[in-house]
């Protein structure tokens, strides 16, 4: 099969291709109007299509005979858990927690925050929502009230679903007391809270008054048909960092997503129905929901829910042993997952103990791979390592290789070529179009194709301004890049205050406002800096206010307290520096890759902006103290 040739088809002729790949999926009402614009002028997908996503996951493989096959294995090392569900046992629970959503008045159209760790139950309230149209938003278990709120206030659910505790490697993390907060500070009042008890301990002191036992609920309530929802319907909201401390409520729409998946599943995952698929993400960032949840099941993959980190539940080989014991054919995860095996067991002595002879592919996204990660995986585990890129916005590749037929070439470094459907040029500042070996902003033509997102949740003025008014007719990623003369891509990087730790996306922006909320703080810069497992990790700066007597250890620790408490653990910000003064531009503006590139120890030019050239010696200095005294 020819690459190009589909990339070609699906660009100029995009609504016949669109509509051939939507006859591979089941509709309740096959679309007969294929593009169409909404009130902002934006394309649809399928607009008088219906179908639900719940019906394509589960129950129309059940129709198909397939109902004892293994829908979703859950492994739980922190737990010591590990079960099997059929597509006839999930129908079973999620119908009945669907008909127990019902019963608590929610309908279509209604939002849902579901706020839980690894476990089946999280899946199945995903899918319970889909079936009778009720929007989900899944939010990252790591995150902390603070994100809760936000994202409470923004979708005002009529129902949060959640948990009593998640557990990272061996500490149990307490959901009760974080969502007790939440609801305590956000505006917006949620009238069901529906809690899966996990009886980890007894943790009948973090219960508090006026929650909905899961169990219970599915039990007393019948089972609910899964209801015939418009393509357009959204789907989910997933909240994504950008370049303002506020994320952004990316909404997705049914019908042209579940097309975009099913293709994925075929042509750049290369997998079987039937085949392991596993997708090694929490279910709370994208490619939880595209590839632990919605596509492996729509292609009747059994999909593998893990609860466990690479390392240490119990070593660096849980992956080979998940792979061998699943017999998973095709396998995602993060590069940072390779890189702390690969620092665990650099000679790879782990990986000899499992068969991993039904493990076909390894693909790899969510932040940039390094060669010598690849080069590790290929010469240790012997299948090819596939780096892909996408986004949140996107909700499947937009870079990438068609493996079906295995007739692709991987180029080292390269996240592949363009995905049919994605029409993607490289642009210089001014919106023209580069030459092949120039580094400049990744674009894409619109329409942008079915999947990708429908805007931002009631901000379209965000949306514009976020996405579509950089250049005329084009989507702005956000993301730097190269095309080589073969039409290979290469990321060079985020171009925006959106940084990668540890494959998860987070914002500088976000964490400058906690920084600068701090009495004793005038100004700040947070910067990512590189780092070698976790690609980038954030790094303050910051100036004290005059008159201020706070030691530099203590304002530090503060700092670090703070960001832990309002967006979680989870975005490692360990160390905040002061300085005397922030080197900035003549007109004001903070240098933060000029900083970026001093702590990174990086061959910088002086930019011609600058307002005082001595700052950067002072910095300079500064950094050298600060790594002394810290080690670092
Ligand atoms: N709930 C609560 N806390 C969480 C959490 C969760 N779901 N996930 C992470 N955290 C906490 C961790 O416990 C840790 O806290 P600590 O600072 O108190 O120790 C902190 O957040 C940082 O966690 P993490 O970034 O996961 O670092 P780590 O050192 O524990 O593990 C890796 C490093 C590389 C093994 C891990 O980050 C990893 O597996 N990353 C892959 C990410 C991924 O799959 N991304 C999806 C895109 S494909
Ligand atoms: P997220 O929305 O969390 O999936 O993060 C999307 C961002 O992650 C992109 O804009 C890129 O900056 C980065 N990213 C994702 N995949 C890759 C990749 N394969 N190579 C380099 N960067 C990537």
């Amino acid at each position: 099969m020819n690459t190009d040739n589909l990339l070609k088809r699906s660009i100029e002729n995009k609504e016949l291709f669109w509509k051939e790949q939507a006859r591979e999926i089941d509709w309740f009402e096959f679309p007969q109007t294929i593009t169409s614009q909404d009130q902002h002028h934006y394309t649809q997908w399928f607009a008088d299509g219906k179908l639900n996503m719940c019906y394509l996951c589960i129950d129309k493989h059940i129709e198909d005979g397939f109902g004892d096959q293994i829908a979703i294995i859950y492994d739980s090392p922190v737990t010591q858990q590990n079960k099997k569900y059929t597509f006839n046992e999930a129908r079973e629970e999620i119908s009945k927690l669907a008909g127990g959503l019902v019963s608590l008045g929610l309908k279509k159209g209604d939002t849902a925050v579901i706020y839980m760790p690894m476990i089946p139950q999280t899946l199945f309230a995903m899918l319970a929502c889909a079936r009778i149209g009720v929007i989900h938003n899944v939010v990252f278990g790591g995150f902390a009230p603070h994100e809760l709120v936000v994202r409470i206030d923004d979708c005002k659910p009529k129902a949060l679903i959640t948990a009593t505790a998640g557990v990272e490697i061996v500490k149990r993390i307490p959901y009760l007391p974080l969502v007790e907060k939440a609801i305590e500070l956000a505006q917006n009042k949620v009238e069901n809270i529906i809690v899966f008890n996990r009886k980890l301990v007894d943790n009948q002191h973090e219960m508090f008054e006026g929650l909905i036992d899961y169990e219970e609920l599915v039990q007393k309530s019948e089972a609910t048909e899964c209801v015939a929802i418009e393509s357009t319907h959204p789907l989910y909201l997933l909240y994504t960092s950008g370049t303002t401390g506020k994320p952004k409520g990316i909404t997705r729409d049914t019908g042209g997503y579940a097309t975009a998946l099913k293709f994925s599943m075929k042509y750049i995952y290369g997998v079987e129905p039937g085949e392991t698929y596993w997708a090694a993400s929490d279910f709370g960032w994208a490619v939880g929901h595209s590839f632990s949840v919605y596509g492996p099941l729509i292609n009747r993959n059994t999909t593998v829910i893990f609860e466990g980190k690479p390392i240490m539940t119990p070593d660096a080989g849980t992956f080979w042993r998940i792979i061998s014991e699943y017999k998973v054919s095709v396998m995602f995860t993060a590069p940072t997952a390779i890189r702390a095996i690969k620092k665990e067991d650099p000679g790879g002595e782990l990986v000899k103990k499992y068969d991993l002879s039904h493990f076909r592919k390894q693909f790899l996204a969510g932040e940039r791979c390094d060669v010598a990660t690849l080069d590790w995986f290929e010469e240790h585990i012997g299948v090819p390592a596939i780096d892909h890129w996408w986004q949140t916005e996107s909700g499947w590749p937009m870079l990438g290789l068609m493996t079906l037929d295995d007739n692709y070439t991987i180029k080292r470094a390269s996240a592949g070529k363009p995905i049919p459907g994605y029409d993607i040029k490289i642009f210089d500042e001014n919106g023209y179009e580069l030459d092949a070996n120039h580094e400049g902003y990744l674009v894409i033509k619109l329409p942008l194709p079915p999947g990708a997102l429908l805007g931002i949740w009631n901000d379209n003025e965000r949306f514009q301004s976020s996405y579509l008014s950089q250049y005329n007719g084009y989507y702005f990623s956000g993301d730097g890049a190269i095309k080589d003369e073969d039409g290979y891509i290469f990321i060079t990087g985020r171009v925006d205050d959106v940084i990668n730790v540890a494959g998860h996306r987070l914002s500088t922006s976000e964490m400058e406002e906690i920084v600068s909320a701090h009495p004793d703080v005038a100004e700040c810069a947070v910067v990512g800096i590189d780092d070698d497992l976790k690609g980038q990790i954030p790094f303050a700066t910051v100036v004290l206010k005059n008159g201020s007597v706070i030691s530099e250890e203590d304002i530090e620790k503060e700092i670090v307290k703070n960001i832990r408490e309002k967006i979680g653990a989870v975005a490692c910000l360990k160390n905040a520096m002061t300085v005397k003064r922030l080197p900035k531009t003549r007109s004001g503006k903070i240098l933060r890759k000029l900083i970026r590139t001093l702590l990174d120890k990086k061959d910088f030019q002086i930019p011609s902006t600058i307002d005082d050239e001595r700052i950067i010696g002072e910095i300079q200095q500064k950094i050298m103290e600060y790594r002394a005294e810290n080690k670092n």
